[in-house]
C-alpha cells in the first residue's frame, strides 16, 4: 500500500490548521473523502441529475441507474443475498430508528424484552428505549469488563424466550473494541431472537459479510466510510423486511394510492418515502470501489499495524489512562490525562494542528460505567501514518507539560 499516494488523493489533507500541517485523527466522528468521491459528485449533479424512479426522460434513467448500481455495489461489498435487502437511508441512525419503529410495530408486546449493550452509541440505544415505551417493553443491557468488553455469559444470562431483538455494535466508537458479534448472532438465534447490528465503526476497518455474521439486520454510515454525509444504509433480510410495515410514508413508497386503503411498493422501495439521496448515494458507491482498489485485507493490516504502535507509545506516556484494552480492536483510543481536562488536553493538541473528539462521544452509559465525565479519543483511518502517532503522543506531553500544575 504506497501510503503516500493515498495520502495525495484525500485534498482535505494537504491543508494547514494554524500553519501547521492537520494531523487529522478524528475518524470515528468522520472521515475525509478522496478526489474520486469528490468527482463523482459533481459528475452526478454536473451530468446526471434528475429525479430518480419517476421520469420517462434520458437524465433520470441515467440517475435511476447509477443509484441502483450503487445499490447492487452496496449487496456486494456487505455480501448480501439479493439488491432488495440494501434500504438507502440517511445513516446509521436512521437506519436503526427505522428498525426500532417497523420491527417494535410488527413484532413486539408489552412484557417483551429487548437488549443492548452498555457500549452502545447513544443512536443504539434511544430508538430501543422509544420502541420499549412505546410497546410496554423493556431494555436489558449487557455489562462489560474493565477491558472494554462484552460480558457473553452475562448476555448468556439475559437472552429468554422474552427476548425479540439484540441491538449490539460491531465496533465501540469510544473504545475500539470489536465484538464477537458471530457468536453474540448465535446465541440470540437459539434463544429465538433477533438480531441488528450497527456497524457504523466496522466497516471502514474490517470486511464485513453479513451472511457469514448471520444478523437480521446491519446498519452503517456512508461518512464515515469516506463517503459523503447524509447516505447510509439498512441491510435487512427479506423474509423480514417483507413482514415489517413502512417507516415513513410518501411517494415511491406506494403501490396504490386510495383514500379507503392504500398498498405499498415491493422492497427495497417500501423504506424509501420521498426523493432518495441518490447523489450521494452513488458518492457512497464511489467510496466503496475507492476502498476496494486499495484492498481490504491492506487497509486492515495497515491499520492494525498503527493501531499496535500507538498502543505501546501510549503507554509510555507517564499519567495516562487508556479506556479499551480489548484483544480485538480497531485503532480508537480513548483517554485520560491524570489531572487534566479532557478538553483542555483537546485545545492544546488543536493549537498544534492536531484534530482529536473530547466528551462522552454519544456514549454516555459508558462513561458512566467507568464513572468519568468524558476521555480524549484519537481515532485512526487508512490514510493515517506513524509519523502522526508520534505527533499525537508528542503532543500530549505537552499538554501534560503546560497543563499540569
Ligand atoms: N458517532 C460519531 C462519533 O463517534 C459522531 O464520534
Amino acid at each position: 500500500m504506497n501510503l503516500q499516494k493515498i495520502r495525495e488523493e484525500f485534498p482535505i489533507l494537504a491543508q494547514k490548521a494554524y500553519g501547521k500541517p492537520i494531523v487529522y485523527l478524528d475518524n470515528g466522528a468522520t472521515t475525509q473523502k478522496p478526489q474520486t468521491v469528490l468527482d463523482t459528485l459533481v459528475r452526478m449533479y454536473a451530468e446526471q441529475n434528475a429525479n430518480i424512479h419517476r421520469g420517462v426522460h434520458f437524465l433520470s434513467e441515467q440517475a435511476t441507474e447509477a443509484y441502483e448500481n450503487a445499490r447492487r455495489t452496496v449487496r456486494d461489498f456487505l455480501n448480501a443475498a439479493l439488491s432488495q435487502e440494501i434500504i438507502f437511508t440517511s445513516g446509521a441512525t436512521a437506519a436503526i430508528n427505522l428498525v426500532a419503529f417497523s420491527y417494535g410495530e410488527r413484532y413486539v408486546k408489552a412484557g417483551d424484552e429487548i437488549i443492548v449493550s452498555l457500549m452502545e452509541h447513544h443512536s443504539n440505544i434511544v430508538p430501543w428505549q422509544m420502541m420499549c415505551e412505546r410497546k410496554g417493553a423493556l431494555l436489558r443491557v449487557i455489562p462489560i469488563s474493565d477491558s472494554g468488553e462484552l460480558l457473553t455469559e452475562e448476555y448468556g444470562k439475559l437472552l429468554s424466550s422474552k427476548t425479540r431483538l439484540v441491538a449490539v455494535t460491531h465496533v465501540s466508537n469510544t473504545l475500539g473494541t470489536v465484538n464477537p458479534v458471530k457468536e453474540l448472532v448465535r446465541m440470540a438465534h437459539n434463544a429465538g431472537a433477533h438480531v441488528l447490528v450497527d456497524g457504523a465503526q466496522s466497516v471502514q476497518h474490517i470486511p464485513v459479510d453479513v451472511q457469514d455474521l448471520a444478523c437480521d439486520f446491519f446498519a452503517f454510515s456512508g461518512h464515515k466510510l469516506y463517503g459523503p454525509t447524509g447516505i447510509g444504509v439498512l441491510y435487512g433480510r427479506k423474509e423480514l423486511l417483507d413482514e415489517l410495515p413502512p417507516w415513513q410514508g410518501g411517494g415511491d413508497m406506494v403501490d396504490c394510492v386510495r383514500f379507503e386503503r392504500t398498498t405499498y411498493n415491493e422492497l427495497p422501495f417500501k423504506f424509501e418515502a420521498g426523493t432518495a439521496n441518490y447523489i450521494d448515494a452513488v458518492g457512497l458507491e464511489s467510496a466503496i470501489r475507492y476502498l476496494l482498489s486499495v484492498g481490504m485485507k491492506d487497509i486492515v493490516d495497515h491499520e492494525q499495524a498503527l493501531t499496535r504502535y500507538a498502543l505501546e507509545r501510549l503507554r509510555q506516556i507517564n499519567g495516562i489512562r487508556l479506556f479499551g484494552t480489548a484483544k480485538h480492536r480497531v485503532g480508537t483510543f480513548s483517554l485520560l490525562l491524570d489531572g487534566i481536562h479532557p478538553y483542555d488536553a483537546g485545545m492544546i493538541l488543536d493549537k498544534m494542528g492536531i484534530a482529536v473528539r473530547t466528551g462522552t462521544h454519544c456514549t454516555q452509559p459508558l462513561m458512566q460505567r467507568y464513572g468519568i465525565e468524558g476521555t480524549l479519543r484519537a481515532s485512526l483511518a487508512l490514510y493515517n501514518t506513524f509519523d502522526e502517532i508520534d505527533a499525537l503522543c508528542a503532543g500530549l506531553e505537552k499538554a501534560q507539560k503546560i497543563l499540569k500544575t
